[in-house]
């Protein structure tokens, strides 16, 4: 089934054309997945402006479209699109246009939960494993943990309780001077850099649970740097402040996901979002899984950021699964994990 994925639910905006195949084992192939990133509109605020992205969204949508769409010359048999979470004006422009082209082209509209998106977006690596799996989600605005039981079946086993693991790299970027937004570029300096320069706490890691927590990391970061500064000492260099950061936000991440999995009796582990992207994790994840025994999926960096495909993916599995929505569908800015879809006829 021909599957037009459309997300625009933060600052990309995205619409991928995928192939899927849902009978078992499920198959998604991205024929096309267009991003028009606006990270440029933001980087002078150093952080997402909501009314700069909605007015971005509205330029981009139709040629993202247009350009995902040029692939083949047959009509997408189903439209999937993000409703929630998100900014509410982003959101809407998705669900404008995917409305708009599922009544044209007169096929189903299916509206899907981003965080989950990015929980089912190894599967379009082709080897998303059996129900259930563990997924961690690390992305700009949410970080979690949850055992992947089915589209329709998604437990809750950890979340953080301030900041998202992505929203922490941006944050100590930003006070560091460094451009936004902060992760890739934390990622890059990391490399090769002092990790134990400086040693910062690792949050919760006792907390006997699988919460997160990243506020304390950012203060600890901006206090160590204010004190050395005020105090007129040395700073290790740049590379190595966001090195040992790293290393302190990484850690527990990785524990718990790991022990997340043993204790709740899962073989597979999956992770998605945008922090997936980032190189010591990927390294640490993979090392800490083959050590426990664990098989771990990750996709690939293009497929943890935001993007159209891993919309069309799920999106094609809740179509399985019955999951229909009508042209009043509405956008949901605070939807939750693992909750069910507002609106949705079955
Ligand atoms: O999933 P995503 O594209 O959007 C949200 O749903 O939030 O994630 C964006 C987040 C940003 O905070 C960005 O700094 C972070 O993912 N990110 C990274 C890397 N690439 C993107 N963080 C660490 N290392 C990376 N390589
Ligand atoms: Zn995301």
């Amino acid at each position: 089934m021909l599957v037009l994925g459309i997300e625009t639910s933060c600052d990309e905006t995205a619409a991928s054309l995928c192939e899927v195949d849902v009978t078992d084992p499920w198959r998604v192939e991205a024929l096309s997945s267009v991003v028009a990133s606006q990270i440029e509109e933001h980087s002078a605020y150093g952080g997402v402006v909501p009314e700069i992205a909605a007015r971005a969204h509205v330029e981009a949508i139709a040629p993202a479209v247009a350009q995902a769409l040029e692939v083949t010359e047959r009509t997408p048999a189903l439209v999937a699109v993000t409703a929630g979470p998100g900014l509410a004006g982003s959101l809407i422009v998705g669900m404008a246009a995917a409305k708009a082209l599922a009544w044209a082209w007169s096929v189903p509209l299916v509206a899907v939960n981003h965080v989950e998106a990015h929980a089912y977006a190894p599967l379009l690596e082709g080897t998303l494993p059996a129900h259930p799996f563990m997924a961690l989600v690390v992305s700009g605005g949410h970080t979690l943990l949850a055992e992947v039981r089915g589209p329709d079946e998604m437990v809750l086993i950890g979340q953080t309780l301030d900041d998202a693991l992505g929203e922490a790299y941006d944050k100590v970027a930003k006070f560091l001077g460094l451009p936004y937004p902060g992760g890739p570029v934390i990622d890059k300096l990391s490399k090769g850099a002092d990790a134990a320069a400086i040693r910062f706490p690792r949050a919760m890691m006792g907390s006997g649970d699988f919460n997160f927590s990243l506020s304390g990391l950012k203060t600890a970061v901006i206090r160590h740097v204010d004190k050395v500064n005020s105090e007129g000492g040395e700073l290790p260099p740049v590379a190595d402040i966001v090195a040992s950061f790293q290393a302190a936000a990484l850690e527990p991440v990785v524990r718990k996901t790991v022990a997340a999995a043993e204790e709740w009796g899962l073989t597979d582990v999956v992770a998605g979002g945008g922090v997936a992207c980032n190189s010591e994790l990927r390294e640490r994840l993979a090392r800490a899984c083959d050590k426990a025994g664990l098989r771990l999926v990750l996709s690939q960096p293009g497929l943890c950021t935001d993007n159209g495909a891993m919309v069309a993916a799920l999106g094609a599995i809740r179509h399985a699964a019955g999951h229909r929505s009508g042209l009043d569908a509405d956008v949901h800015p605070n939807l939750r994990f693992g909750s069910p879809m507002p609106g949705d006829r079955f």
